[in-house]
């Protein structure tokens, strides 16, 4: 035990990190821009992913987020570094982040609902099988709660008598807003084991984050505290989504206006006025797999009633996008056989090229189910990709997707012909555009469907548009 306590209250001066997605590449990057003296190593399976993280032109990097691309400038090459080789980052770093991605399972026992750790269970064998020295180990992933005791039991059992700690630090970034949550958080959650060594593993991790981030927003906790709280926080979160998408409808049909209505709660301190923007859903690779896993470890231990609560925040959101699309199909003389329809916005949000669980891809494919001719603009996705988020669903052959999708670099393009447009993201720009340009051009009446209520409905309307926005009666 002496042994390991001089290990783990060793100074951290490498750093790797297994999977280099949208949380692995920017927190990597911003602990490098705040840690000059420390090397950190971000490191895939995915050749490509790395070859793009290492490409010389920024506007390559293979995720887009404000301000990332001068983060990397800073530090790529002088202390952090993007590679392949995982077992050499895995010798030679003395902690080491795993941040694989951790989706629903698709098969076997929780299909459908449990977090399938296959990623995880391998990067911890890997490491097992690899390690010459003893290893902080730091869950970034979000897992489920009690993971870190798998995690151990699987290194201890497969390495040649090496100590490992196993941390948790959940990452609380939003996309879209990445780099400027890392930089400056709400705070950071570190759960360790409640032994010496943990301690001082959860110190080690402190000192790293504590170089650019005050120690009191530093949260120290017990592992399992820890692992839950990232749940927890993003059922939350999601609620507060379903919550104020569950009035937006109520609203349509008393004539009550959502935002009124957000923003009167809002001023309640108790409630507070973020989180209440009413939209065509939410999506994002993380909120519906979390809740899932929720629902799904709940049932685990028999807690129906507490599963039951927290399902229906999907439900509910699930509910809402199959409701835009209807009422699109409905307002439109109930056929959307052969009529061209202008998808604006294909990113599940705006200020990030990230389109896991978008609602347009949902929307969209309704649509096409009834025959529309669906044209879509999204200024930071690219073709292959929205193509190949419809192929996932599958629920479209590829004959259907050539035959009914079409992907446009322009919007007045996009729009043009149009019989109907609906705005599945909130993209600044599109508020910018001449909408007087877009309506001339579009068969009439020419119908808009906003699903993210960031156009001026009154201005719509004046222009000649037929307005159809979340929350608001028609
Ligand atoms: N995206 C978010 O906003 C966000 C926020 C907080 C937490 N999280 C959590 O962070 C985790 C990662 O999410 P993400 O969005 O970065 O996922 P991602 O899919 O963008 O990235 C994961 C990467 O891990 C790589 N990978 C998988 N197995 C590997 C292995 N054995 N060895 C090396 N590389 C491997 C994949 O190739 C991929 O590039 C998930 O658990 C997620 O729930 C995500």
């Amino acid at each position: 035990m002496v042994f390991l306590h001089k290990i783990f209250q060793m100074k951290v001066t490498k750093i790797a990190c297994i999977g280099a997605g949208y949380v692995g590449g920017p927190t990597m990057a911003v602990i490098a821009q705040k840690n000059p003296g420390i090397q950190v190593t971000v490191v895939d399976l995915n050749e490509q992913r790395i070859a793009n993280w290492n490409h010389e032109d920024l506007s390559k990097l293979p995720i887009y987020e404000p301000g990332l691309a001068e983060v990397v400038a800073e530090a790529r090459g002088r202390n952090l570094f993007f590679s392949t080789d995982i077992n050499k980052a895995i010798v030679e770093a003395e902690l080491i982040f795993i941040s694989v991605n951790t989706p629903t399972k698709t098969y076997g026992k929780g299909k459908g609902m449990a977090a399938d750790l296959k990623y995880i269970e391998l990067c911890a064998r890997q490491i097992a099988e690899t390690a010459t020295t003893n290893k902080i180990v730091v869950e970034k992933s979000t897992l489920p709660v009690r993971t870190a005791e798998a995690i151990k039991n699987i290194l201890e059992n497969n390495s040649n008598n090496l100590q490992f700690q196993i941390l948790s630090n959940p990452e609380f970034l939003a996309e879209g807003t990445a780099v400027a949550d890392l930089q400056n958080p709400d705070r950071v959650l570190i759960g360790g084991e409640t032994t010496p060594e943990g301690q001082e593993a959860i110190e080690a991790l402190v000192q790293i984050y504590n170089s650019w981030i005050p120690r009191e927003r530093i949260l120290t906790t017990n592992l399992w505290s820890s692992e839950l709280s990232k749940l927890t926080a993003n059922a939350f979160l999601a609620q507060r989504v379903s919550s104020i998408n569950a009035m937006s409808e109520l609203c349509e049909v008393t004539g009550a206006n959502v935002q009124e209505v957000a923003s009167a709660i809002g001023m309640d301190s108790r409630i507070g006025n973020k989180f209440l923007k009413a939209s065509v859903g939410f999506g994002g690779s993380c909120f519906q797999k979390d809740i899932l896993n929720l629902v799904y470890i709940a049932k685990s231990y028999g807690l129906n009633e507490v599963a039951d609560y927290w399902e229906q925040v999907i439900i509910l959101n699930d509910h809402q996008k199959k409701r835009f699309a209807e009422n699109i199909i409905k307002t439109l003389y109930n056929t959307v056989s052969g009529k061209k329809i202008t998808v604006l916005g294909w990113a599940f949000k705006k200020d990030t090229n990230d389109t896991r669980e978008s609602a347009a891809i949902y929307v969209t494919s309704a649509l096409m189910e009834e025959n529309a001719s669906i044209h879509v603009f999204d200024p930071k996705v690219e073709k292959h990709q929205i193509i190949g988020d419809l192929e996932y669903l599958n629920v479209h052959t590829s004959e259907e997707i050539n035959q009914f999708l079409s992907i446009e670099n322009d919007p007045y393009t996009a729009c043009k012909n149009a019989h109907a447009i609906a705005i599945l993201t909130e993209w600044d720009e599109f508020k910018t555009y001449d909408w007087q340009k877009i309506y001339d051009n579009m068969m009439k009446p020419a119908f808009i469907f906003d699903g993210r209520d960031i156009l001026d409905v009154n201005k719509m309307r004046e222009i000649g548009f037929v307005v159809y926005s979340i929350g608001k009666s028609v």
